[in-house]
This record gives structure tokens, sequence and C-alpha cells, in this order.
């Protein structure tokens, strides 16, 4: 049906690999980001991609980001997905209060505003819209010194659930939920191949996860194709959360 999909962390790793999958769906992508010459170099490589500059910590600057995607769009959107988010992986005796709200404010609250902001404009889209939000498998699976994240991810998938309840059906909402994928967030994880090896022999599937394993669900999520799909929760992380091959 095409339309303009609203993506927020839209030129990073896994932000603009989805706006790379959603147009090839024959979407037009907004991307949004705090660095302009990034996200000047993936809109320009990607056709009839835009771009808006935005903070979103800033709920000013996400309303006019979405403003500005809308408007590209006719007054509508097709979709949008929030792909911004942090890795902040300290012992909890560490974590300090501002990192627990710095970890809330991006992942889930910004989520929740960019929603807010987006929503005029997806019930003004002549179709189902769809919302695509991003958790962890650290919210199915405990580790260490996950603590502030992992609480900033289950508020989205708490808040996956009751959007997709409240604005059915007009509005489909599902959430993915990775484990560690090789973007830039993940790199001060994976210093060396010794490290990269290690935990990526943690999954089943014997390896970490890249941007292109978890673009095309987000694109399939926020496409018709996914018409009958919503309130989902879907790992995407090479077996992590729920299997266990060894010991
Ligand atoms: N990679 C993983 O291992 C992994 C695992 C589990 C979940 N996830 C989740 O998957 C999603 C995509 O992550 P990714 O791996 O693609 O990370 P990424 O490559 O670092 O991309 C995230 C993007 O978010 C943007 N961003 C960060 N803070 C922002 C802010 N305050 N305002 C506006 N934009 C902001 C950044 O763009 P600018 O710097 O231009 O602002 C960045 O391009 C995130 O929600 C992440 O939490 C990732």
């Amino acid at each position: 049906m095409g339309g303009v999909i609203v993506i927020f962390g839209g030129a990073g790793g896994i932000g603009e690999a989805t706006a790379r999958a959603v147009t090839a769906k024959g979407y037009r992508a907004h991307l949004v980001g705090r660095n302009e010459a990034r996200l000047a170099a993936a809109a320009g490589s990607i056709a009839g991609a835009t771009y808006s500059v935005a903070d979103v910590t800033d709920s000013g600057a996400i309303t006019q980001a979405v403003a500005a995607a809308a408007e590209q769009g006719g007054g509508a959107l097709a979709g949008l997905c929030y792909a911004a988010g942090t890795i902040t992986l300290k012992p909890v005796a560490r974590i300090s209060e501002a990192d627990v709200l710095n970890d809330f404010r991006i992942n889930a609250l910004g989520a929740f505003q960019a929603v807010q902001a987006a929503l005029p404009a997806l019930k003004a889209y002549e179709g189902t819209a769809s919302i695509v939000l991003f958790s962890t498998v650290a919210v199915q699976q405990g580790f260490t010194a996950h603590a502030s994240i992992a609480m900033a991810k289950g508020a989205v998938e708490g808040l996956t659930l009751s959007l997709a309840a409240e604005l059915a059906p007009k509005i489909r909402v599902n959430c993915i939920a990775p484990s560690l994928t090789r973007t830039e967030l993940a790199a001060p994880l994976l210093g060396n191949e010794t490290m990269v090896n290690a935990i990526g022999g943690m999954h089943a599937l014997q390896r970490l996860g890249e941007a292109d394993d978890v673009a095309p669900l987000a694109a399939l999520l926020l496409s018709d194709e996914a018409g009958w799909i919503t309130g989902q929760s879907i790992g995407v992380d090479g077996g992590r959360a729920r299997l266990r091959t060894k010991g």
C-alpha cells in the first residue's frame, strides 16, 4: 500500500537496515536521530528517504520530527519504528539514578512520546498503520549487569501490549527483542574476536546477530504482510532467550 514510515534511530545499525527494508517494500522512510551528517548520508543512499534531526530526550523535538514525517506523507503515516536505544551495563551497586533515568527516557519515554506525537497521522493513514518498538533479550532472560536496561525495555514490552489493545483495530503494535547484534550500540561489548566468539557461542545458533537479521522482521511487521499480527514481542536472538544447547 506504501506511505511514509518514520524511523527513530534511523541512521543507526538496525534503524537504517529497516529503512532499506521498508523502502524495498514500497514505503518511504523518514529517519530521525541526533547526528545530521550521518542522517544525511543514510537518507542520501536510500531512495525517497528524508530525515529530521531530533534528540528523543526533547519531547518538542520529537513532535517536530513526527510533523515533518507526516508532511512527507500528506498528513498521514503508514508506520512508526522506534529504534533509538542505549545499553548501560553495570553491576547494580554502580548504577546511578541518572543511569536509570537516561535508559528509561531514551528507550521507553521517548517511544511513548513518539507514539503520542504520531497518533493523529497514524490514524489518518488510509489502511491499518503499524508501530514497531524495540525491547531486548534481557527482558525474558536474566543477565547480570542488565538491571537498568532490562527495566527500561520491560516498560517497552508493557507499552506494546497496552497500545496494541487500545489502538486496535486501526493501528497494530509489536515489539522486537534482539540479542546482541553487531551495531555501534554493541561495539563496546565486542572489543575483540575472542569476545565476539565467546558471546556468539552462547547462542544456540552460534553467532551474534547482524542488523540485517533484525531488519527484515521489523519491515514485515511494519507492512501490510503482517496485517493480522499485533500485541507481540518477538525475539530475534539466535535462540538466546529460550534455548540451552550446552550443559
Ligand atoms: N545492538 C544490540 O545488541 C541490541 C540488543 C538489544 C536491543 N537493541 C535495541 O535495538 C534498537 C536499535 O539499536 P542499534 O543496535 O541499531 O543501535 P545503534 O546502531 O546505536 O542505533 C541507535 C540509534 O539511536 C539513535 N539515538 C540514540 N540516542 C538518541 C537520542 N537521545 N535521540 C535521538 N536518537 C538517538 C542514535 O542516533 P544518533 O547518534 O544520530 O542520535 C543511533 O543511530 C535499540 O532500541 C536498541 O536498544 C539492540
